[in-house]
């Protein structure tokens, strides 16, 4: 399979301190990723990067084997493909969320690119997503998984190659998560998606990127191998100590369930 996204050791500073290290991965098309680290490790970071949001100070991005830099995503041509092609989902639908209606919601990327079937599509996503009886309700009506369903359509309206899904499930419940795992899983999309729950985290990809406190890449395989394997837990600072019981034995030991 073709490489559609290639990192060739990134850095990237806000400040003075670096918050990614080094990074260097590439993902094939089709591929499904699973972004997994602590807080403040520099998940959502890379994820901007990759969405031309902001620009590494070391390193090279390249998508579809161009170089993106700051200077290529102002020229109009360039940018509009991109935006259409590269996606995000923001950590917070807030964020996303500012039109009238979700109708206006779903159109505005549609709208903004001069795409032909607006009304089509819109209606279509509306109905895939289960939020076609909202379309004529403002968004700030709706629940927190309402509106990152309204999100989610509004983005692959545009029919995308990529998409990025930041923490896409902490707003869904049980029921929403369980639909979100099957609809991923019938997507054809390249997706890279961050989560903190690690029992999920195997049901949204097969490959694991893991970076560390330290703002390094330090696995970059098989998931499921990564989560049985204790030391590199671990090192990820992903598995945590409490005391429990079990009958009258008090104990601790390594956890690595989700709360
Ligand atoms: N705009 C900013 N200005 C300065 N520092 C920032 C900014 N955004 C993030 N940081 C810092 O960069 C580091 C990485 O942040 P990032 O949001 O990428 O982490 P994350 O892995 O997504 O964390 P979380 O799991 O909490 O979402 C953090 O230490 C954060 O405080
Ligand atoms: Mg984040």
């Amino acid at each position: 399979m073709e490489t559609i996204i290639k990192l060739e050791n990134i850095s990237y500073k806000y400040e003075d301190e670096y918050v990614l290290r080094d990074i260097s991965f590439d993902v094939k098309k089709g591929e499904k990723i699973v972004l997994l680290g602590i807080n403040g490790s520099g998940k959502s970071t890379l994820l901007k990067i990759i969405n031309g949001l902001i620009f590494q100070q070391k390193g090279n991005y390249y998508y579809k084997n161009t170089l993106i830099t700051k200077k290529l995503l102002k020229k109009k041509d360039f940018v509009k493909q991109f935006r259409k092609e590269v996606v995000f989902l923001f950590q917070n639908p807030d964020t996303m969320i500012f039109n009238p209606t979700v109708y206006d919601e779903i159109a505005f990327g549609l709208r903004q690119l001069q795409i032909d079937d607006i009304d089509e599509r819109v209606k279509h996503w509306a109905e895939k997503l289960g939020v076609y009886k909202y379309l004529d309700t403002p968004p700030f009506n709706l629940s927190g998984g309402e509106k990152q369903k309204v999100c989610l359509a509004s983005l692959l309206a545009l029919e995308p190659e990529v998409i990025l899904m930041d923490e896409p499930t902490s707003n869904l419940d049980p029921r929403s998560t369980g639909w979100f795992i099957d609809f991923l899983y019938e997507l054809d999309i390249t997706t890279i998606i961050t989560t903190h729950n690690l029992s999920l985290s195997l049901e949204l990809g097969e490959r694991g990127l893991v970076l560390s406190e330290d703002h390094r890449l330090i696995y970059d395989g098989n998931l499921k191998e990564f989560l049985n394997d204790i030391e590199k837990l671990k090192e990820a600072n992903l598995v945590h100590i409490h005391k429990h019981r079990h009958g009258k034995i008090e104990h601790r030991h390594y956890h690595t369930h989700d709360f």
